[in-house]
């Protein structure tokens, strides 16, 4: 019990340090992996050679890092907070994120409801692609940040972009009567898209434009934790997990997200609707069932 405490000792203090070196950072957007990988292999590199006779790099980690808990990542030395678009302010500590503290951290509801509505209002202002031209509004997520269970779509449509709201347009309707065969109340899950702004004429987004996109879902999932994600047709799962197979290939077999997560590929309900055929409708719910059986829970009987 005394290590179990300790532990959960040194995961408040890291979280709070994070949230902390967030603050002080004055962060206006989020932090893009790519840089914090760069900024490792800078300190690395810095490291290194300070080892060689050069003199020490500066770090500025607060000295109870020192004693950090057992799963964070064997660094050297503590990362340098990256420097990318904002860069952090000279006091501020090491990123815990660098050290892949957050993969390893589980936010209660109040803590995840407050950083998924800080990163929804940097969304909402977020030019960092064409998509953002022609928006009403940024479209971010509906559910619950707790969900086991999370939905990822393509984009917003005409409706959701109306409404800021995901999944709330005919497509919307038929994934709520998926979700509700499942056993789930609509709330109870979490929806989410692979790009935040509707693309004109509904046209599948680029793939420049779901990269810049790319860092917010990250964020997302990484917050809410999802046991199992549903990847809903061919740009759901090239956005989650790269170019690869196409839809009709991969439904229906799972597939590992940054190598945790568990995901399972189905069809879009716009292609279900478009398609309408009892075949796909077959397909689709065999792949929802093996989700329930990941998920430990009994799939109930079709209607
Ligand atoms: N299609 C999607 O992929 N996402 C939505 O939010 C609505 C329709
Ligand atoms: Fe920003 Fe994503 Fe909208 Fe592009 S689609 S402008 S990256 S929020």
């Amino acid at each position: 019990v005394n290590d179990l405490e300790a532990e959960l000792y040194d995961l408040v203090r890291d979280v709070r340090t994070w949230v902390e070196w967030q603050a002080s950072t004055g962060a206006q957007g989020l932090i893009v992996e790519r840089d914090l990988r760069a900024a490792v292999a800078a300190q690395r590199a810095a490291s290194l050679e300070s080892d060689q006779g050069r003199p020490e790099p500066v770090v500025d980690a607060p000295a109870h890092r020192a004693a950090a808990p057992s799963f964070a990542q064997p660094t050297q030395a503590a990362p340098r907070a990256p420097e990318p678009r904002h860069a952090p302010r000279a006091d501020a500590p090491a990123s815990p994120h660098a050290r892949g503290l957050l993969s390893s951290v589980s936010l209660g509801r109040a803590e995840r409801e407050a950083r998924l509505r800080a990163i929804a209002e940097v969304v909402s202002s977020c030019t960092k692609c064409p998509l953002a031209e022609h928006r009403t509004q940024t479209v971010f997520s509906r559910g619950d940040p707790m969900a086991e269970l999370c939905f990822v779509g393509e984009g917003p449509g005409q409706n959701e972009d109306e409404q800021g709201e995901p999944f709330v347009g005919a497509a919307g309707q038929l994934l709520d009567t998926m979700i509700g065969a499942m056993g789930f109340g609509r709330d109870e899950v979490y929806v989410c898209n692979i790009v935040k702004c509707r693309p004109e004429n509904n046209r599948t987004p680029t793939d420049a434009e779901m990269a810049a996109c790319m860092p917010y879902i990250t964020e997302q999932l990484e917050l809410v934790q999802p046991k199992v994600i549903v990847a809903l047709g061919a740009t759901a799962l090239r956005g989650l997990l790269g170019p690869g197979e196409g839809i009709t290939k991969a439904r229906g077999r799972w597939k590992l997200y940054r190598g945790s997560i568990p995901v399972m590929p189905t069809f879009h309900p716009s292609y279900v609707l478009r398609m309408g055929t009892k075949e796909v409708k077959g397909q689709v719910w065999n792949d929802l069932k093996q989700v329930l059986v990941q998920l430990g829970r009994k799939p109930p009987q079709r209607a």
